[in-house]
């Protein structure tokens, strides 16, 4: 009697960018024991059904001819969406995956140092100085929220617990409990013109690229702050210190830049009224990420709808 050969195993290949690949590798393959879970070498001829990267290399696509999916090791996929030869499977990102509350941690504290005039008292206690200033309105400090997606809305519902004005502006009609929503290029400027604290948390598309610049943040109500924790190609720099150096802007917290890590002697080093973060806002945590992704290869291996498909034509 012939025996029916047992069918390859399905294949993960992770090339996640880091220097040491192999906690996340062997983590990955304690979440799926029934499968064969590899790191990805520069020589590599293994085909694969699943890729798991960040910052892939450029040739990693061209050698694979049996990709189910790929899966973004984040949640900003521009990257991902301009390499070469990317395959037309789908791409999954990660929602959420722990970093929505540290998002929200970080802009309310962001908010907050800025609107209770945090940096001016440590400035006086520093001074030897103990010194009150006037108990501030929360209403002159209105906060506006760029982007109302898995990260956005956390932000910005977080941001309205302490009880500040918040709007929150998307491509498409929402409603938030305690936000005041805009919609669309149409309602952008109102959207500009309530805002005083300028937060971004928008995917860098070709609609968003740029989006910060001395046009739109001139809208801004005056003596504002910029909050970015998307993408440093959503800023325009030069305008931004314009903003800073003429006193519409009070001061500006950024954790992206165009070019990370940000070049010795870019001007948002020294320049007194930014407060800057290396990229940190919203770290991917590796184990809730990796369940994340194993649940979802589960979920395609058994025929199921996956959610974080990526819509290319948006590009988010
Ligand atoms: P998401 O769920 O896809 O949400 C995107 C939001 O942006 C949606 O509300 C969408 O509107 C809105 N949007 C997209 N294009 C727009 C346009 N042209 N005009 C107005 N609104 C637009 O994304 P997410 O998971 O919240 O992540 C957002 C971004 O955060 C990521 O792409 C990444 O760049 C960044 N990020 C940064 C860090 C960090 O550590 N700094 C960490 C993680 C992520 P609709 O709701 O109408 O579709
Ligand atoms: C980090 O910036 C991400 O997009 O996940």
């Amino acid at each position: 009697m012939t025996r029916t050969p047992a069918p390859p195993p399905v294949r993960v290949l992770m090339a996640t960018g880091q220097s040491r690949p192999e906690p996340w590798v062997r983590e990955l393959a304690e979440c799926l024991p029934q499968l064969e879970v590899l790191a990805w070498t520069p020589d590599d001829a293994v085909q694969a059904d699943y890729l798991v990267c960040w910052g892939p290399p450029a040739g990693l696509f061209e050698a694979q001819h049996q990709l189910k999916a790929i899966f973004n090791l984040g949640a900003g996929v521009e990257s991902l969406l301009a390499m070469p030869n990317l395959p037309a499977v789908p791409l999954i990102r990660l929602e959420d995956a722990g970093m929505a509350v540290q998002m929200a941690e970080y802009v309310c504290q962001a908010v907050i140092r800025f609107a209770r005039q945090l940096d001016l008292y440590e400035a006086d206690t520093r001074a030897g100085a103990w010194t009150l200033h006037k108990p501030i309105s929360r209403a002159l400090y209105p906060v506006g929220v760029m982007g109302l997606g898995v990260l956005g809305k956390r932000v910005a519902q977080a941001v309205a617990g302490f009880d500040y004005p918040v709007a929150g502006w998307a491509r498409t009609p929402h409603q938030i409990d305690g936000v005041r929503c805009y919609a669309g290029a149409d309602q952008f400027d109102d959207f500009l013109r309530a805002t005083r604290v300028l937060v971004n948390v928008l995917p860098l598309t070709a609609g968003t690229e740029n989006i910060m610049n001395a046009d739109t943040l001139g809208k801004l109500q005056a003596q504002g702050h910029v909050i970015n924790v998307a993408r440093g190609a959503h800023l325009v720099d030069a305008d931004l210190i314009a903003l800073l150096d003429s006193g519409h802007l009070a001061g500006a917290t950024l954790d992206v830049f165009r070019t990370e890590p940000l070049p010795p002697g870019h001007p948002f080093w020294q320049h007194p009224r930014i407060t800057l973060t290396p990229h940190t806002s919203a770290r991917t945590l590796r184990s809730t990420s990796l369940q994340q992704i194993a649940d979802n290869i589960l979920r395609m291996e058994a025929g199921q709808p996956v959610p974080g498909i990526v819509d290319r034509q948006r590009g988010y």
